[in-house]
């Protein structure tokens, strides 16, 4: 049997703060590829680059090896519904876990600003999906507030089971690589994500599999660059919706992974990280969404600045799948050959 129907439980249950007693459940989550750079990573001469696939993940992006293991948590203390806060991706992974291990399922968005595929996965899947005036920082506010006063288990990253769940993906890359990379480069929101990779890098350093830690290297957008400035953003801005965050919840996490690992949390704008994602698609053949497209944005920036240096084993994480926003990407495509049924004008159509 393939690994990857394992599932994150049953692969790392002897690694994961989840009590034996819980329910090895799974929907065919992580054991993502590290797929190597044959073009970015020689360009910037990098000792090798390669990029975690995650949005091979059942729901398309890396929010399902947290949320398995949330799932199974709530289950276990016999929880029927779930909510979480979410700028589309946990959204969409909780209403597949919850909807496939009987649990209702809520949502709450900010209004107009998520993409179309996370939004109709949400709905696909049959979770109550609200929608607010606010950015996904208010949302989680009014989900947390709620969750004080009613029977409802909270999945956003503050559960801590969540957290549990994704470092497994630093342990895959050590399996994958033979050991740590030297740099991380990895996009930040909520700020759970770099939290998680930097518990898992260090358990694999604590337990003798990798022999060094690595450098965790953060994109921010821009407009949504809170750990950057040192202070939360009122009103993030960035075409990378995933990460349109102004005070991530796990602003400590983030801080700790980078000061330890002696790494960096910079700020990369629309332009850079849209032009990562069309690169990466255009000569790597892997489509991920804007937000993931930070992790290669920032590494480019500080391989520019001197903060990286040629020579590095560097990994991207690409956390989520390009085909759920594809409206992000399209402006900037060529425009398709519109032609008469006919041989000849193919050929004149493709002579170009
Ligand atoms: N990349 C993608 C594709 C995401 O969906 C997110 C977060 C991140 C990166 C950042 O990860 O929050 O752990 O720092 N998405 C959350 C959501 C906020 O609601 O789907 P983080």
């Amino acid at each position: 049997m393939a690994i990857r129907a394992e599932g994150v439980i049953a692969r790392w249950s002897d690694r994961l703060a989840l009590e034996p007693s819980a329910p090895h459940i799974t929907l065919g989550e992580g054991n993502t590829p590290c797929v190597e750079s044959l073009t970015i990573g020689p360009s910037l001469g990098l000792a090798s680059l390669h990029f975690k696939l995650e949005g091979l993940n059942p729901t398309g992006s890396f929010k399902d090896r947290g949320m398995v293991v949330a799932v199974a948590a709530a289950l276990q203390a016999g929880s029927s519904a779930i909510i979480c806060a979410s700028t589309g991706n946990t959204s969409a992974s909780a209403a597949a876990y919850g909807g496939r291990f009987g649990l209702r399922t809520i949502v709450v968005v900010p209004r107009g600003h998520i993409a179309s595929g996370k939004l109709i996965q949400a709905r696909v899947h049959g979770a109550t999906v609200v929608s607010i005036d606010g950015a996904f920082d208010l949302a989680l506010r009014v989900v947390r507030e709620l969750c004080a006063h009613h029977p409802v288990t909270l999945v956003n990253s503050v559960n801590p089971y969540r957290i549990e769940g994704q470092k497994t993906a630093a342990f895959e890359i050590v399996d994958e690589l033979g050991d740590a990379p030297e740099v991380l480069a990895l996009p930040v929101g909520n700020a759970g994500n770099i939290t998680a990779y930097w518990r898992g890098f260090r358990e694999e350093h604590r337990d003798g599999r990798a022999t060094r830690l690595p450098r965790m290297l953060g994109g921010q957008a821009s407009g949504a660059a809170p750990l950057v400035l040192g202070h939360p953003v009122d009103n993030p801005q960035t075409v990378a919706t995933a990460i349109r965050i102004g005070n991530p919840a796990s602003w400590q996490g983030a801080i700790d992974a980078r000061d330890q690992s002696e790494g960096l949390i910079e700020s990369v704008d629309d332009a850079a990280i849209l032009d990562a994602q069309r690169r990466i698609a255009r000569f790597e053949g892997i489509f991920c969404e804007p937000a993931s497209a930070a992790s290669l944005a920032v590494l480019e920036r500080a391989v520019a600045d001197g903060a990286v240096a040629p020579g590095t084993h560097a990994v991207c994480v690409l956390t989520g799948n390009g085909l759920k926003d594809p409206g992000a990407v399209e402006a900037s495509l060529s425009p398709i050959l519109e032609i008469p049924a006919d041989a000849d004008a193919l050929a004149r159509a493709i002579e170009a």
